[in-house]
């Protein structure tokens, strides 16, 4: 069930060039399940600016009823929000969405993951679920350069981790099919989420495999009203079928809507 809460800001903290991870304490957290799903936030409780912010949700810690999103901070609603302390109350709408099913694998199996940027946060949560039922996972995580790179560490504790930067700074030079070319990576269900070029490459490469892609996408309402949103369904000869990525997705599986 979706809630609208005003949550307690337990910690907020720079873990990366423009990157922020915020924990907050609440009892939305008690709806949370799957892992990939997101969160909408006001960031400044006066009007200015009026939308809220998609977030995804990086971390969830139910016996704590906190939960942790890790953001950029690059406009002025996300500005604002970095700026609210331990004690501040923030307001938050959700959780909102479907996210990465954990069920379409089983415990024994291995699961590639693999994020490009602000794209790598829900993939924590997935790892630590994806663990607790016995699956072993495999990281691929890219960065634009070694700065604005995070959480290597938390992933390589759950499991073998790669790292891409476009710049070479840090782990392999280039992207994270460049880890792909480099390294042979079986596995048996791949669940990705980052910006739509790496997730067109993927969806290439990997066409007819098992995996399920979150789309990163501009949102208005976050849930299903508004239109903002929409992509188009793949095998549709119609040309009129499509999804809302805020209520239908964010996670689809590989195939399912055009990436454009
Ligand atoms: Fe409004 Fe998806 S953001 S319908």
């Amino acid at each position: 069930m979706i809630h609208q809460e005003k949550m307690l800001v337990v910690s907020q903290k720079q873990i990366a060039k423009d990157i922020f991870e915020l924990t907050l304490q609440g009892n939305l957290v008690k709806e949370m399940e799957e892992p990939g799903q997101f969160v909408h936030i006001r960031t400044n409780p006066g009007l200015d600016p009026l939308l809220r912010r998609p977030i995804s949700i990086a971390s969830i810690e139910k016996d704590k009823n906190q939960f942790t999103v890790i953001y950029r901070s690059e406009g002025k609603g996300t500005r604002l929000l970095s700026q609210n302390i331990e004690g501040n109350e923030v307001d938050v709408l959700g959780p909102l969405g479907n996210g990465f099913p954990v069920d379409e694998i089983n415990s024994g199996e291995t699961a590639l993951l693999i994020g490009g940027g602000i794209g790598v946060p829900p993939l924590y949560e997935l790892a630590k679920q994806l663990n607790k039922q016995g699956t072993k996972t495999i990281h691929i995580l890219g960065f634009e350069t070694a700065e604005k790179s995070f959480y290597e560490n938390k992933f390589s504790e759950l499991g073998e981790t790669f790292i891409a930067t476009v710049d070479g700074s840090l782990g392999t030079s280039g992207f994270v099919t460049n880890v792909l070319d480099e390294n042979e990576i079986h596995f048996d269900v791949l669940y990705s989420c980052g910006p739509t070029p790496m997730l067109k490459a993927l969806e290439e490469r990997f066409h007819g495999r098992k995996a399920y892609l979150s789309l990163e996408q501009r949102m208005g309402c976050g849930i299903g009203a508004c239109f903002a949103c929409v992509c188009h369904v793949a095998d549709d000869s119609t040309g009129s079928k499509y999804v809302k990525i805020c209520s239908d997705g964010p996670v689809f599986p590989i195939g399912k809507v055009v990436l454009t």
